[in-house]
């Protein structure tokens, strides 16, 4: 067995709570249907699960705007419920760990509440961002779209990065820092396993709160508004807490940036754990571009992660088939880019309902719609419900059991979910679920004896193979079937194959010879 943290090659679940699995019937997802589901979740042969968030919310971005840091919403459960629910995922071998959301609150908040009831000046104010002015204080523009700022009837303005009812948290004020620790330690006392950080790159901002030159639009790392240095004090400070509890409890960052220098700042040894790796995630498909970002990836960070989807990007089945006239590119391309992606060293994180296959949902009616992004942009930009919608469990028709029989999903599933659901694929061993179990426990049956090097190997156009000890891996993202590298026998393959040759938009896992 090797000897390295748990965390260091963990799949890791990502369960978006509103759309996993709903055990009350009142069509939105919560704790006690994950904790109906965490069999299924075991059989798929996932190590951990992280959690969106679950705490009190009016939801004006899905829970991402936290009114109470130590709680559980009522649309979610209770503590209770979340209690039954770490005992039991740890009884089925399966790590938790929760999302913290640390740049900003809800407007519905205690402190911020006492802000607004307090003057200008006052140390209420100050555990926010708040300035005076006839105008905006910069040029900032929300991550949502439309402005960062916004008027409090007195005339002074607050920051807010994503949705006015999202105002940002001033780090510069120890308050917040002490308040932080103790969330920390609030859900690692109920016996958390670590923390998914939410927009790690964002709590401090720029001193002089500059504007952001034309040139620095987007998450940059130069930019005044992300990745300013003093962040990092606040990760050696979580570090120390995590570290003084027993249990590799870890945390991994999300960490929007376009360089992967800045992204390694976070993952020094006496920071965070780990940093999400978005560059997969943003890259077309493309042999050239996926071998830029491994080495890219493998060269600025020891602890690697690699993810396709998250509950804020359009679903990758989708995203991989648009370039492709062949109708079933998008899936095939998936299915390759997991085997990729699991074959390399580090960790991975799967997104609900990829295992299903899930594509996006693109024809939602504007009326369903509930992302902040779909408002504030006047409909322009779809936002993110598009991945969001609850999964398809079982039955022929929506709720396909999400929800008891006769409840309504707080958004619409697509009546061709029917085929996709886990009940059905459960039965069916050319599924994309029975696939994603296969590639999932081959994984666990290999890692302790795989190195963390990779050596890429000679491998035509468009293609990519490169060997981890024992294993070869190889993937064609051209257009034209290509020869298997040499081998000593083919242990699993994300499409048809044979003896000698890799077909397009496929991957396979090969014994080296
Ligand atoms: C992160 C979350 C996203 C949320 C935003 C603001 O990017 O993943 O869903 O809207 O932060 O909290």
């Amino acid at each position: 067995m090797k000897n390295s943290p748990w965390w260091r090659d963990a799949v890791v679940y990502e369960i978006y709570v509103r759309s996993f699995a709903d055990a009350s019937g009142d069509g939105v997802g919560d704790l006690e249907g994950i904790r109906a589901r965490l069999p299924y979740l075991a059989e798929l042969g996932v190590d951990a699960v992280w959690l969106t968030p679950f705490q009190p919310s009016p939801m004006a971005d899905g829970g991402y705007d936290v009114a109470d840091y130590r709680g559980v919403d009522p649309l979610f459960g209770t503590l209770d419920d979340f209690d039954a629910l770490v005992a039991e995922a740890h009884a089925h071998g399966l790590r938790l760990i929760v999302d913290v959301v640390p740049n900003h609150s809800s407007s519905e908040h205690p402190w911020f509440k006492a802000a607004l009831a307090s003057p200008p000046g006052s140390p209420e104010r100050d555990r926010y961002m708040f300035r005076d002015g006839d105008r905006p204080p910069n040029n900032w523009t929300s991550t949502f779209s439309g402005p960062a700022w916004s008027r409090v009837p007195d005339g002074q303005w607050y920051l807010h990065l994503f949705a006015p009812e999202q105002p940002d948290f001033n780090w510069r004020n120890p308050a917040v820092h002490e308040e932080f620790l103790d969330v920390l330690r609030f859900w690692l006392d109920r016996g958390v396993d670590g923390f998914r950080i939410d927009v790690a790159m964002g709590l401090y901002k720029d001193a002089d709160l500059s504007d952001v030159p034309p040139s620095e639009e987007g998450f940059q790392s130069r930019s005044p508004i992300w990745s300013q240095p003093e962040v990092h004090e606040v990760y050696r400070a979580w570090r120390k807490v995590l570290d003084s509890y027993p249990g590799d409890r870890a945390a991994v960052g999300e960490v929007w940036t376009d360089s992967p220098e800045d992204l390694a700042l976070y993952v020094r040894p006496d920071e965070l754990h780990q940093s999400f790796n978005f560059a997969w995630l943003e890259a077309p498909w493309s042999a050239t571009s996926f071998r830029k970002i491994i080495d890219d990836t493998l060269a600025a960070v020891t602890a690697p992660t690699w993810v396709l989807s998250n509950h804020d990007v359009v679903r990758h089945v989708t995203r991989y088939g648009e370039g492709s006239l062949n109708p079933g590119a998008g899936n095939a391309r998936a299915n390759a880019a997991l085997l990729a992606m699991l074959a390399l060293p580090g960790s991975a994180y799967l997104y609900q309902g990829e295992e299903l296959g899930l594509p996006e949902v693109r024809e939602l009616p504007p009326e369903a719609r509930q992302d902040p992004i779909f408002k504030r942009s006047k409909g322009e930009l779809p936002g993110r419900d598009g991945c969001r919608v609850p999964l398809p469990w079982s039955g022929t028709e929506a709720p396909f059991g999400f929800s008891p029989d006769g409840g309504r999903p707080w958004l619409p599933q697509p009546p061709e979910w029917a085929a996709l659901t886990a009940e059905r694929q459960a039965g069916d061993p050319e599924s994309t679920l029975a696939f994603y179990r296969r590639a999932l426990a081959l994984r666990r049956s290999l890692r302790d004896s795989l190195p963390d090097a990779i050596a890429w190997l000679d491998a035509p156009a468009d293609t990519l193979a490169f060997s981890r000890g024992e294993l070869v891996c190889a993937i064609n993202c051209g257009d034209r079937p290509v020869p298997l590298p040499p081998h000593d026998g083919v242990l699993i393959s994300s499409g048809p194959v044979d003896e000698t040759t890799l077909a397009p938009d496929t991957a396979v896992w090969l014994r080296s010879a």
